[in-house]
């Protein structure tokens, strides 16, 4: 499948995907969200377990939803441009591969959204990150208003929405937005290494733990631990689990299979 603003390099399991419009610091427009959704459907088909999503070029990983685009949308249009930011959202936490967000610069408005989408995060020591949409008498309008406060707690994330302020990459693993800090030149690689660490483990033991993660941080505890317990005894008809037990039991490496 050929895509007109993403680059996508698949290597067995892992796949990185780079948003490529560098002119506009990877803005967000229509195109670009129907394209990562495509890519996240095609991925999943493809049997991807871990994705590495990045930005091309050294400035922005996404410096926001396209500005000019929206300064045309009437709020009919938004609405619709909104819908599509979630749908793509929704699509990266319930797809079956995790998903590692590798911040190489601004990951600002719809940039820092997307990256929340993503299971985690690792940023270069140049990332910086912020909802500014406030500056643009706006609101987040793909999901930070929620996504970021489950990540850094009410109070950090009514900050950055209430001030538009960006905050450094240092700042941002203070808070807990992002998992790990890298030298700018090391984080494709690093973020690489991960996502093949994950995708060298069960397939459909982590895709059963990110389903459980994701749909039970939003229901009541009762509830999660109910999806998490029959997530736990699927697992119970694979072949992986036989195979990883046996393994242990046995002293001998695991061969895992998928099934
Ligand atoms: N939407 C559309 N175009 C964008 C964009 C966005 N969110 N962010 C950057 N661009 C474009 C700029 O318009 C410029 O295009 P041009 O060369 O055709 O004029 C190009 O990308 C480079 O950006 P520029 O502003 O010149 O780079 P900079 O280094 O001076 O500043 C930023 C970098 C990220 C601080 C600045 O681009 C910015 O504030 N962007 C908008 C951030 C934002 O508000 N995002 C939330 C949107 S909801």
């Amino acid at each position: 499948m050929s895509y007109e603003t993403l680059l996508i390099d698949r290597q067995d399991a892992v796949a990185e995907v780079t948003i490529n419009r560098p002119d506009k610091l990877n803005a967000l427009d229509a195109t670009v969200i129907m394209e990562l959704g495509r890519a996240v459907d095609e991925l999943a088909r493809q049997g991807a377990h871990a994705v590495v999503l990045t930005g091309a070029g050294e400035k922005a990983f996404v410096a926001g939803a396209d500005i000019a685009a929206m300064s045309r949308m009437t709020a009919a249009e938004a609405k619709a441009f909104a819908d599509a930011g979630h749908r793509l959202g929704f699509a990266i936490e319930s797809a079956p591969f995790v998903a590692i967000a590798a911040v190489n610069g601004f990951a600002l408005g719809g940039g820092c959204e997307l990256a929340l989408a993503c299971d985690f995060i690792y940023a270069s020591d140049r990332a910086r990150f912020g909802q500014p949409e406030v500056n643009l008498g706006l609101i987040p309008g793909f999901g930070g208003t929620q996504r970021l406060a489950r990540r850094v707690g009410l109070g950090r994330a009514r900050e950055l929405v209430f001030t538009g302020r960006q905050v450094t990459a240092e700042q941002a693993l203070a808070i807990g937005l992002v998992n790990e800090v890298v030298p700018a030149g090391e984080l494709r690689e690093r973020a690489r290494a991960v996502a093949r660490e994950i995708a060298g483990k069960p397939p459909l033991a982590v895709a059963a733990a990110k389903r459980v993660m994701a749909r039970g941080y939003d229901v009541g505890l009762d509830a999660a631990c109910e999806l998490e317990a029959t997530a736990f005894a699927t697992l119970f008809a694979t072949e992986d689990m036989r195979e990883g037990t046996a393994a242990f039991l046995t002293k001998r490496k695991a061969e895992f299979k998928g099934r």
